[in-house]
């Protein structure tokens, strides 16, 4: 059973691992992530292979903190980038993903950077990920905990159930709070700044603090700038149905702001109608849908507003053609 509770023993035992070269899965706020030393060629590229993940996807490097992360990528560009450090001392530690100039000597694997001249770097807020980077001398990459193109993982039995004869020791750190992986923000022209991926820090957050507009790519055709945002992605085995008022019988319904009924093919996001509840809640209940061994998931319309172009986003990848 790869599974260990987050104490301090067990940390300290996930850090000595990682070090030696080992994958381990950790709790973040946002999913659970597949760890391994990002030093260390090797151990970056077994992270490819447990998670059958194409080689042209790049991987976020984690620090425990944002001058590890500056001291580490303490190169002139971000010295001048004032946008980087606003944005890191506004969300940090938090569910923000910041795209970096590469600098011409730096430790991150190459596979890492998956061949681009960018690094992807962010310090997750959740006291398990900051203790074990904190042990770590050295930034570790993780992304979500699950096969390439699945359901991302918001507990440790996720993991399990996907990965667990792919890696060595998962931390069990409870539920993750936010529930959808970190907004990814290029910040390297501070005339552009562009989110490559919606989430849990929204568009509008960025622009308060920033006090400039922030530009989404176009469309998935932008897929060379932000290689990880593929259409099809987070699929359940059911197929998925989108903006649905009225279910179809024998299809599990994911609703939003609908009372749940008796009926157990009826899961909610939120009764509430709440935007965070029902992001925290969208792959736990992905993935019970897919227990239930149904063909069909049908999920209520989500209002695009917030939070809601996060959820959408990872919706619309859900039902896309696979
Ligand atoms: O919340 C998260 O970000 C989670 C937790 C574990 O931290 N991690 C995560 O990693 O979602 P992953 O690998 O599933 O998604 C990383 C995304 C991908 O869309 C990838 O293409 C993009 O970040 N990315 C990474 N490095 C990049 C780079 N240098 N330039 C552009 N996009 C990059
Ligand atoms: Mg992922």
């Amino acid at each position: 059973m790869p599974i260990l509770d987050a104490t301090d023993t067990h940390i300290a035992l996930a850090a000595q691992r990682l070090h030696e070269g080992a994958l381990v899965a950790f709790p973040t706020e946002t999913v659970y992530g597949l760890g391994a030393n990002a030093c260390d060629n090797s151990a970056v590229a077994k992270i490819y292979a447990a998670k059958n993940r194409p080689q042209f996807n790049p991987l976020i490097s984690h620090y425990a903190s944002a001058d590890a992360v500056f001291d580490d990528i303490a190169y002139e560009q971000t010295e001048g980038n004032e946008t980087a450090q606003i944005l890191a001392h506004h969300f940090w530690p938090g569910p923000m993903t910041l795209v970096l100039e590469r600098p011409a000597k730096c430790r991150i694997s190459q596979l890492a950077s998956a061949g681009l001249s960018s690094v992807a770097v962010r310090v997750p807020n959740h006291p398990v990920a900051l203790k074990l980077l904190s042990q770590c001398p050295f930034p570790v990459v993780a992304p979500s905990a699950n096969p390439s193109g699945k359901i991302s993982p918001s507990c440790a039995e996720h993991v399990e159930a996907a990965m667990s004869d792919r890696l060595e020791i998962i931390l069990d750190g409870g539920w993750c709070n936010a529930g959808l992986e970190s907004t990814v923000i290029d910040c390297r022209d501070p005339d552009n700044i562009m989110m490559l991926r919606p989430g849990p820090v929204t568009k509008s957050d960025i622009e308060q603090v920033l006090a400039r507009p922030v530009i989404l790519p176009q469309s998935d055709s932008d897929a060379p700038v932000s290689p990880g945002q593929l259409a099809s992605h987070y699929a359940p085995n059911a197929a998925v149905a989108l903006e649905v008022t009225t279910p179809p019988s024998g299809a599990v319904y994911i609703s939003f702001g609908i009372a749940n009924t008796d009926n157990p093919l009826h899961l909610s996001l939120s009764e509430a109608g709440d935007l965070e509840e029902a992001a925290a809640n969208l792959f736990r209940c992905l993935h019970q849908a897919d227990a239930l061994g149904c063909n069909l998931i049908a999920v209520s319309p989500i209002p695009q507003t917030g939070l809601g172009r996060a959820i959408n986003d990872r919706l619309r990848r859900a039902a896309a053609p696979r």
